[in-house]
């Protein structure tokens, strides 16, 4: 299930592209020490009518939102990102690929006040499959409750995907591989639910779908905006609000979403089976609309791939 890195291939590193194996750090960076990093997660899908990025303006805004919650500035704007990564995908090849931007604090001098560090961007991708298995789409995954509870907006600016807050996550993922789980699911500091280590969660009851609102310490994933908004179009009503473990363990179904998992039925929770213990109807509706959205099927929602060999 876990996939190696490449060896081989180009990385786009300050502007300029770089041989996979040159591009490195100096062990003594800023954000090795400090995790003082922001990134992104993002997929290049190949469809019928060639390939296509999803949400590539919404994860690039996401990045830079990132980086000024920490003080960050990029010394790229926006646009020249988006064209970087394009253009990173062009060099390798690829048709369908992982894409990982990063931008962090390097080499200059080290304390925890990062003032007069350079901030070193890279692009990277790669071929990737599915996150959590082909089977998992299918059939469902087994999770289990994290006993550590999800980082809170007191200590941390949670809407940030900033490289420090992904310990939290990796707590929680060990966690869940020791007590033999598919994956975690955090809960928020006040018991609530919150999210996985890299996805959103999502409860339905009654054809009503379900999901922790901001204020619940969740990261705002862009593919938890998506299916809302394709669950909504498909005739669902969709309610953020604050969700309990039991509503979870009680729900019909409940999925993952995430650029990593895209939409993953869950069909258990610590021992307790949700729903028929298999992929859901609701679930298998988004999941289909999802991947028709994703693989350009859906003339409507064209407007959310962006086209990588024009
Ligand atoms: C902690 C966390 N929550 C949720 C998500 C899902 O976000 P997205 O759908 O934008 O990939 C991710 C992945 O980026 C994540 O790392």
């Amino acid at each position: 299930m876990v996939e190696r890195l490449p060896d081989e291939g180009k990385i786009w590193y300050n502007g300029t592209f770089v041989d996979w194996k040159d591009a490195k750090v100096h062990v003594l960076s800023h954000g090795l020490h400090y995790g003082s990093g922001v990134f992104e997660g993002i997929r290049c899908y190949a469809t019928e009518k060639g390939s296509f990025i999803f949400r590539l303006k919404e994860h690039v805004d996401r990045m830079y939102h990132s980086a000024r919650l920490y003080k960050m500035d990029i010394p790229y704007s926006e646009e020249d990102l988006k064209e970087a990564i394009k253009e990173t995908i062009r060099i390798n090849g690829l048709d369908a690929c992982y894409i990982r931007p990063i931008a962090f604090y390097g080499y200059h001098h080290l304390g925890v006040n990062p003032t007069g560090c350079p901030v070193d961007v890279a692009i990277a991708v790669w071929r990737w499959g599915t996150y959590l298995g082909e089977e998992a789409l299918e059939s469902g995954i087994r999770c289990t409750f994290s006993s550590w509870r999800r980082i809170d907006p007191k200590t941390l600016p949670v809407t940030a995907k900033a490289v420090g807050h992904y310990l939290n996550s990796l707590l929680a993922v060990l966690d869940a591989k020791e007590k033999g789980f598919d994956e975690a699911i955090m809960l928020d500091s006040d018991g609530y639910v919150a999210e996985g280590p890299g996805e959103n969660i999502f409860a339905v009851k009654n054809a009503t779908l379900y999901t922790p609102e901001a204020e619940s310490s969740i990261l705002p994933g862009i593919t938890r905006a998506s299916v809302i908004e394709l669950a909504r179009e498909s005739g669902y009503e969709v309610v953020e609000k604050p969700l309990t473990k039991e509503e979870l363990l009680t729900a019909d179904e409940v999925f993952f979403t995430g650029t990593a998992a895209e939409v993953s039925p869950i069909r258990e929770i610590d021992g307790v089976r949700i729903g028929k213990g298999k992929r859901g109807e609701v679930t298998s509706v988004i999941q289909r609309k999802f991947f028709d959205v994703v693989n350009a099927r859906d003339e409507r929602y064209m407007r959310w791939l962006e086209p990588v060999y024009e």
